[in-house]
């Protein structure tokens, strides 16, 4: 019987996800009969066509369009355009990445319509309920069929949620596959010669989260010590457009700090690895320089990836002046972490994962 996979991407750390698992799918036709739905929650090229293009990802079989909006608004849409197709095509699995709304969309209606549903990069929890993907992450857990969690604390996080163990497979994290898979290819980049830099004379910086960007004293704060640290070493922020948005209607001018628009994955990933330090409140950037081996600055209170706080690079500084500024400058004099890698961040998730699915797992 043909095995009819959705698997669905929509926004940016979506894209190198959803890229692992369908190239690994397409090793077994015989098993797996793949088609990729992308709904257009990123629309802009920075944050979906150029990945696509870094990525070799195939164009989505299905393109759905429904751009941004509030949370209801989006999520909504997603749904009903989402559940068209799950109605037509009527797939045997649906497979959804991440915490963002197109991953709880698609999640919802696969479960209302009892198709079968894989939830890869299961078990992550900042605890924090007033971040949209804590409630995304949380809600697609318990939907799904297959939890696919990328270290131990993932596990633990589904079984005090609840979540049958048989559901759940540790499998390490797809998104370290695609690192792995393309950072030679990175070093090929022009990005630092483009732009002037010298290896490891140069911080950078990415900042998104609603919790840092929407006010206008969080922003100015971050701002405030970004100035003081720029003094030291050159600061390269690819900034999204959330954040754009808001320091033009806020009336903010980062001083000190290069702002640029956001990269692709293959120049970034080469930002990343030759960084001095690393500042940023994004989730996957937190893992990324854990493998690298670069410090990162986490400018969040919490992190749902524990594994880069205790055993990795990572120190989270919240969004305090002071401490972010101390904490650049003890990296700056020396101080950087260093840390180690998990053990099943070894780029064979995506294999095992195809491997649970095709039930041939020992
Ligand atoms: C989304 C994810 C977040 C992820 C981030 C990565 C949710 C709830 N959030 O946040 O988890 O870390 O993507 O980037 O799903 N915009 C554009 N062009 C685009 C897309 C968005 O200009 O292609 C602007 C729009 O003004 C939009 C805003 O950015 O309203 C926010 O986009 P949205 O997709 O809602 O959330 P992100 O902040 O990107």
């Amino acid at each position: 019987m043909e095995n009819k996979v959705i698997l669905v991407c929509g926004a940016r750390p979506n894209f190198m996800k959803v890229a692992m698992v369908l190239e690994e799918m397409r090793r077994f036709p015989e098993d797996f009969s793949p088609l990729l739905v992308h709904t257009g929650q990123h629309y802009d090229y920075e944050l979906s066509g150029a990945f696509f293009r870094d990525l070799s990802l195939p164009e989505p079989d299905v393109y759905l369009g429904v751009g941004s909006g509030n949370h209801g608004e989006q999520t909504g849409k997603i749904m009903i355009e989402f559940e068209r197709v799950v109605e037509k095509e009527r797939p045997t699995l649906i497979i959804v990445v991440g915490d963002v709304n197109s991953t709880l969309a698609a999640a919802i209606v696969a479960s209302k319509l009892l198709i079968p549903l894989a939830h890869v990069e299961a078990g992550l929890r900042s605890f924090d309920r007033t971040m949209p993907e804590e409630i995304n992450r949380t809600v697609t857990d318990l939907l799904s069929d297959y939890c696919f969690t990328t270290e131990e604390d993932g596990n633990l996080n589904l079984e005090r949620e609840g979540v049958d163990g048989s559901r759940i497979h540790l499998v390490g994290d797809v998104m370290v596959d695609c690192l792995m898979k393309t950072r030679e290819k990175a070093e090929d980049s022009k990005i630092l010669k483009d732009l002037h830099l010298e290896e490891e004379g140069y911080a950078v910086l990415t900042l998104h989260r609603p919790s840092n960007v929407d006010s206008k004293e969080t922003l100015s704060r971050i701002l405030e010590a970004l100035e003081v640290v720029g003094e030291r070493i050159q600061i390269i922020f690819p900034a999204h457009p959330r954040t754009k948005k808001r320091l033009k209607n806020f009336g903010l001018a980062p001083q000190n700090v290069i702002v640029k628009d956001p990269f692709g994955y293959i120049d970034f990933i080469r930002l990343e690895e030759k960084a001095e330090f690393v500042l940023t409140d994004s989730g996957s950037i937190q893992q990324e320089t854990a493998v690298f081996g670069v410090p990162c600055l986490t400018l969040r209170e919490n992190t749902e990836r524990p594994f880069t706080i205790e055993r990795g690079t990572n120190t989270l500084v919240g969004t305090g002046k002071d401490r972010i500024v101390e904490e650049s400058l003890r990296i700056l004099d020396g101080g950087g972490k260093s840390g180690e890698v998990h053990l099943l961040w070894d780029g064979k998730a995506s294999q095992r994962i195809v491997k649970v699915l095709k039930g041939t797992q020992p």
